[in-house]
């Protein structure tokens, strides 16, 4: 089955389309563009056609492309150089297209240049893992990591289309596809309780790579993940929610650096909801708090994912006054400080003011038992 419909993200609307073997659906919509005028950026892991099947491969080696390795060292400045360089050189002009095939990385990086090559051509994401299709290709944010800062340099540009074909995931990588499913995990306890319970029935299936329930868990995803940027595209209101746990999960973050083979972005996130389910229920102490802390630890440990430090197999764990000093850091960088986005039942999330740093403390304390 193939799901395709359309996004509204800011002024935009473009199609999403979701698939096994959608590719006869992109090169129809590519059809418009002039050949010479699209160019395509590609995750080096498939450089030898690994995990490509034989309808990819054919159209893919029709188009100029250039191979970029995945992985968070890749999105650089100088590679958005190079990028910015070689469409230059192939006079890929303001009307042009440029097509990123990858992971978030790829995807952030593409969708950037994206967004200043001739002050903005068209972009196509067509993403490649769970990650990218759960949550990075869709929202609009770009980014670019600099001075050791996750994300420092970016802007909010959308794709004129996104093609998720589910094919892709057939060869990904353990890690990398649980640290995406967590993205999809996280989004369900802050909004609809009926998908977190279905999430805890359906493990085995995710555990198969079982091609209906992954097209099920990256629509809901995308619908999702929808309602929340369509009203909010710049991060005002709603979409904050979507960040539950990523304040935890990115203080964490930035004590490993950018190294993800001791912490992927998803495991940071797990680690994250696990330290908010633990504020939740410190902060209400009711039935409902007491229930979304146990079944954050439940959920995490049948999909793979780290509740624990000792969890991460390194003997690098931060202290608890490193990872206070890494938020307040954060925080001091926008204006609205000291929120928190709480559960108060799985479901139902909102942002709360916390100026007790103890709950804080306390909450981490949680990731060292
Ligand atoms: N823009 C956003 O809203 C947003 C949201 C979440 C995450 N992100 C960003 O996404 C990035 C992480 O994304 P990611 O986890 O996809 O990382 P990634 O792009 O580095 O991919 C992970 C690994 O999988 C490999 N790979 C890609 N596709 C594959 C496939 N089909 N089969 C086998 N291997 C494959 C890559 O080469 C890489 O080694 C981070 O930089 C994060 O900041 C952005």
């Amino acid at each position: 089955m193939v799901h395709s419909f359309e996004a509204k993200v800011g002024i935009d609307k473009f199609p999403i389309i979701i698939g096994h073997g959608i590719f006869n659906e992109l090169i129809s919509f590519i059809k418009t563009y002039n050949k010479e005028n699209i160019f395509i950026i590609c995750d080096s892991y498939f450089k030898k056609s690994k995990g490509f099947h034989n309808q990819e491969l054919s159209f893919f080696n029709e188009y100029n492309h250039v191979f970029i390795n995945g992985g968070v060292e890749s999105k650089t400045l100088p590679n958005f150089e190079k990028i910015i360089k070689i469409l230059s050189q192939n006079n890929i002009a303001r009307d042009g297209l440029l097509i990123s095939i990858g992971g978030g990385v790829i995807g952030d990086l593409c969708a950037f240049t994206a967004s200043c090559y001739q002050r903005g051509i068209d972009f196509i994401h067509i993403p490649t893992t769970t990650t990218a299709m759960i949550d990075s290709s869709i929202g609009g944010k770009t980014g670019l990591n600099f001075l050791e800062q996750v994300n420092l340099i970016g802007s909010y540009y959308n794709p004129k289309a996104i093609f998720m074909d589910l094919r892709f995931l057939d060869s990904l990588e353990k890690r990398d596809y649980y640290s995406g499913i967590c993205e999809a995990i996280k989004m369900s306890i802050t909004s609809d309780s009926n998908m977190f319970n279905r999430y805890l029935e359906v493990n085995n299936l995710v555990h198969r790579k079982d091609k209906t329930i992954l097209e099920e868990i990256i629509y809901w995803s995308s619908i999702t993940k929808l309602k929340h940027v369509t009203s909010d595209f710049k991060e005002k209101s709603t979409r904050l929610i979507l960040n539950y746990g990523h304040t935890f999960g990115q203080a964490i973050e930035t004590h490993y650096g950018l190294y993800q083979e001791k912490l992927k972005h998803g495991e940071a996130v797990a680690l994250g909801i696990t330290v908010a389910a633990k504020l939740s229920d410190l902060l209400f102490n009711t039935t409902n708090s007491k229930n979304i802390w146990e079944k954050t630890n439940e959920i995490l440990l049948k999909y793979n994912l780290p509740n624990k430090f000792k969890k991460l197999g390194t003997k690098d764990i931060p202290e608890t006054s490193q990872l206070i000093k890494n938020i307040i850091n954060d925080k001091k960088r926008i204006s609205n400080g000291n929120r928190y986005i709480i559960c108060e039942s799985i479901g139902k999330a909102d942002i709360h003011l916390i100026k007790n740093d103890e709950y804080i403390i306390k909450a981490f304390n949680c990731l060292y038992e």
